[in-house]
């Protein structure tokens, strides 16, 4: 499998809370991680035992080592990694005691990330058996190559992440198209009327060929034409919920590239986004396989 898309340096601070504007909070030391949604997806997919390539713009600074280092120690193929003339994508984080997050991203070198970077690098992407897409890179770049790995026969993962609306033609390459609430109503510009349920029919309705819709601490919901169905979570204690819905994507992502159904994507999924909550950071708290399969053991017992 493979993933066109981001990769940033994490800067988190833990606060006591969100600063009011025009406040100064005192928070803890600096902690710096590796993260982007792209990266974030392949590291999650790699650890959870897929082969995946990752296709990426970083600069030629002390943050894209790192980014690259951390990669490879999940097992992730950085030979599409490239370097250009702009400062490796960051994110400024702050994590509060509930372990929700904050985030603004400065993408720098992700910016590179066009049409033309991404069709030069068609010949490997178009090879895998799943492709994954987030909205974190330029939006046009997206959707072109969305629509380029349809044709070329390729199964398209879409992660409407950040929210952003998304054309006929894109929604209708997805399968499956992973959101969570937010992102669900922005799609569908719904200001809150709708159920779960009828966000994911309505999705449905739209284009996709399927859909997941993660709900945090209560699991996640997925279908497609032959019908809707959910999955519960895993109670936890929550550390630090930054890259979770990137770990749930990668972890599908293998699934699906391994063949399995997506309703036993969605509840591996499920166990690695929980699993992932606990520790802080994004990639720095994503679990292996074996780690996976040895917790919900112990869950299922
Ligand atoms: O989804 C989490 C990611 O969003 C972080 O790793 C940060 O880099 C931002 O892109």
């Amino acid at each position: 499998m493979a993933v066109v898309g981001s990769a940033n340096a994490d800067l988190v601070v833990e606060v006591p809370r969100r600063p009011d504007g025009g406040e100064t909070l005192l928070g803890s030391d600096l902690r710096l991680f590796a993260g982007g949604k792209g990266a974030n997806q392949a590291a999650s997919a790699a650890r959870s035992g897929a082969e995946v390539q990752f296709h990426a713009c970083v600069g030629a600074d002390e943050n894209a080592a790192i980014i690259r280092a951390r990669l490879l120690e999940a097992g992730v193929d950085i030979s599409g990694v490239t370097s250009v003339e702009r400062p490796t994508g960051t994110a400024l984080i702050l994590v509060t005691p509930d372990g929700e997050n904050s985030i603004v991203v400065s993408p720098g070198a992700n910016h590179a990330l066009d049409i033309a970077f991404a069709e030069a690098a068609a010949g490997d992407w178009s090879q895998a058996d799943v492709l994954v897409l987030n909205l974190e890179s330029p939006i046009e770049t997206v959707e072109h190559v969305a629509a380029a790995a349809a044709e070329r026969g390729v199964r398209v993962l879409l992660n409407a992440a950040p929210a952003q609306r998304l054309t006929a033609h894109t929604l209708s390459v997805c399968d499956p198209l992973v959101v969570n609430e937010h992102e669900a109503r922005i799609l569908l510009d719904d200001n809150g009327g709708s159920s779960f349920a009828e966000l994911a029919q309505r999705l449905l309705d739209a284009g996709v060929v399927s859909v997941i819709i993660t709900l945090g601490a209560a699991g996640a919901l997925f279908g497609d034409r032959s019908g809707i169905e959910t999955v519960s979570s895993h109670p936890v204690d929550v550390v630090d919920t930054t890259g979770a819905g990137d770990a749930f994507v990668g972890a599908t992502a293998c699934e699906l590239a391994g063949g399995r159904s997506l309703r036993d994507a969605v509840e591996f999924a499920t166990a690695v986004a929980a699993m992932s909550v606990q520790v802080m950071g994004a990639q720095s708290s994503y679990p292996d396989r074996r780690d996976v399969d040895a917790w919900r053991e112990t869950r299922a017992t």
